[in-house]
């Protein structure tokens, strides 16, 4: 269930009951101090000491007045105050509901740094993923609550609010929508029933969806995928949904994700440590449906093909081997060297498949596709590459806006040289650990023949092992609101 929001228009001093919270900076609060001008404003003034709260980020301070309860929560200076500011103080109010189990807070949004419109988003942002908790599997706690509604109290006439706080609403429950997929079981959320939650889509959305199975992909040749589903009991799926919200317009997106729905390595079998999370090696899959959710849900006016790649990567005997040579849906051979470099095959084959088939005018994949992007970026920006510059640009001014960000890597002649074989057309790890992302991105390239692509690696942005102010931890769902703004915008 997703928390209602609400505008209220009017100050603070109109509200006359529950929950009411102040985000401040540094500078409205020491006005306040020294001269305070209504109830309120003398109120806190009164019963406030500077070092109890002063406006500082991260500082809360609640007081308990006659009718409401306040509770102010600093932003730090003013110039440094940003969209990402007041999403990060508007995920510290989610968390603090929680705590103390406030269900329906009121958060004013009269904050003169940023436009209303600007500061009711990012608000809405903030509480949305911040009070995102997994908690399917937890025995019901009497206590434990959830957030009801959110009310947002401004004396702004901007007639565009209420349109803010809809693409709000829209994209964080996407992005919570993918996190619920990252942080299933890996025996529930399989490449079976990603179809099954794709089919959802296509029906509610009427959007046009395909499904290549087994039968169709060994028809089709796309070996690759074919080679890491082979150890699973749960057979490989290639899902494409088409949205067609400008069809007098032949430009379209196709957004890929990887959808590996449990990574063991395979016969490279990964170690403690590394494979307690790889339920969420569908990630990439996981965002391009919350995006083509969000997009239709949203009516942009844009063109989208969503394409989710899936198998699981299983040990056994029937599991593909180090060193043999499989034949992908382009035709062109790999040697397996190493069969936890299972990404990169499966989104080789949809690749291929999607620019012969789709022809759509430019392909960007989403994918978990190495550990090495987390040595190079951490798990606070993803890494990019391709052929494409002009969407590259856009995506990473979208990152800076959204703070899902991306930085771009080089994708040098050099690196996709190396991307070879002594008994194949190619090998999927042939050059040790070294520039680990780069070769990932290197071997990809090789499936692409004129689209202009571009893939993002979000290994290290898609799961965060401790929590923050607005991501609980776990999956984050980056890459939605990221690509939603990029195709709203181009
Ligand atoms: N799924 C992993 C990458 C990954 C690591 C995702 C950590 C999320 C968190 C990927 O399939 C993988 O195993 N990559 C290998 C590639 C190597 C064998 C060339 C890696 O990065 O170690
Ligand atoms: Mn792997
Ligand atoms: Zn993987």
């Amino acid at each position: 269930m997703s928390i209602k929001v609400t505008l209220t228009k009017g100050t603070i001093s109109s509200i006359k009951s529950g929950d009411l919270f102040l985000l401040i900076s540094e500078e409205q609060f020491n006005s306040i101090q020294k001269s305070p001008k209504t109830d309120y404003e003398k109120e806190i003034a009164s019963k406030i000491v500077k070092s109890q709260f002063s406006g500082k980020s991260n500082q809360k301070i609640s007081l308990p007045l006659k009718k409401v309860r306040l509770h102010l929560f600093g932003l730090g200076k003013e110039k440094e105050i940003t969209s990402e500011v007041i999403r990060k103080a508007a995920g510290s109010v989610a968390n603090y509901s929680l705590a103390i189990k406030i269900t329906d807070p009121i958060v004013c949004a009269d904050i003169s740094k940023l436009s209303a419109s600007q500061t009711c988003e990012a608000i809405t942002d903030g509480i949305h993923l911040g009070a995102y908790r997994f908690d399917k599997y937890k025995s019901k706690d009497k206590d434990s609550i959830k957030l009801k509604s959110l009310s947002l109290l401004t004396n702004s006439k901007d007639k565009g609010l209420s349109s803010s706080i809809k693409y709000s609403n829209i994209t964080c429950d996407s992005a919570n929508y993918v996190r619920d997929l990252q942080m299933e079981n890996a025996d529930v959320a399989t490449p079976l029933y990603l179809e099954k939650r794709a089919r959802e889509l296509a029906k509610k959305h009427k959007l046009k969806i395909k499904v290549l199975g087994e039968k169709e992909l060994t028809k089709l040749g796309a070996g690759l995928i074919l080679a890491v589903a082979r150890g699973s009991k749960y057979p490989p799926r290639m899902i494409f949904l088409e949205y067609n919200g400008n069809p007098k317009s032949k430009d379209k997106t196709a957004i890929l994700g990887k959808g590996i729905t449990f990574d063991s390595g395979g016969l490279n079998l990964k170690p403690t440590k590394y494979i307690e999370t790889m339920r969420e090696d569908m990630s990439g899959a996981a965002v391009v449906l919350g995006t083509i959710k969000a997009a239709a849900e949203l009516k942009l006016k844009k063109n989208v093909i969503a394409v989710v790649s899936s198998a699981e990567n299983a040990i056994g005997t029937e599991a593909y081997k180090p060193g043999d040579v499989f034949k992908s849906f382009s035709g062109k051979t790999v040697e397996i060297g190493n069969t936890d470099a299972e990404g990169r095959l499966v989104l080789a084959d949809a690749l291929a498949y999607t620019e012969k088939n789709y022809k759509p005018s430019r392909m960007i994949d989403v994918a978990t596709l190495t550990g090495s992007v987390i040595v190079a970026l951490g798990d606070y920006v993803a890494g990019m590459y391709g052929t494409d510059d002009k969407t590259m640009t856009s995506l990473f001014n979208s990152g800076e806006k959204t703070h899902e960000r991306v930085w771009k890597l080089p994708l040098y002649k050099e690196y996709i040289d190396e991307v070879k074989s002594n008994i194949a057309d190619y090998n999927n790890m042939n050059y040790g650990r070294n520039a680990g992302s780069i070769m990932g991105a290197a071997f990809l390239s090789k499936f692409v023949d004129k689209t202009p692509w571009t893939h993002i690696d979000i290994a290290g942005t898609s799961w965060i092992e401790s929590g923050r102010k607005y991501y609980a931890p776990g999956a984050t769902g980056f890459g939605v609101r990221l690509l939603i703004n990029y195709l709203k915008n181009n």
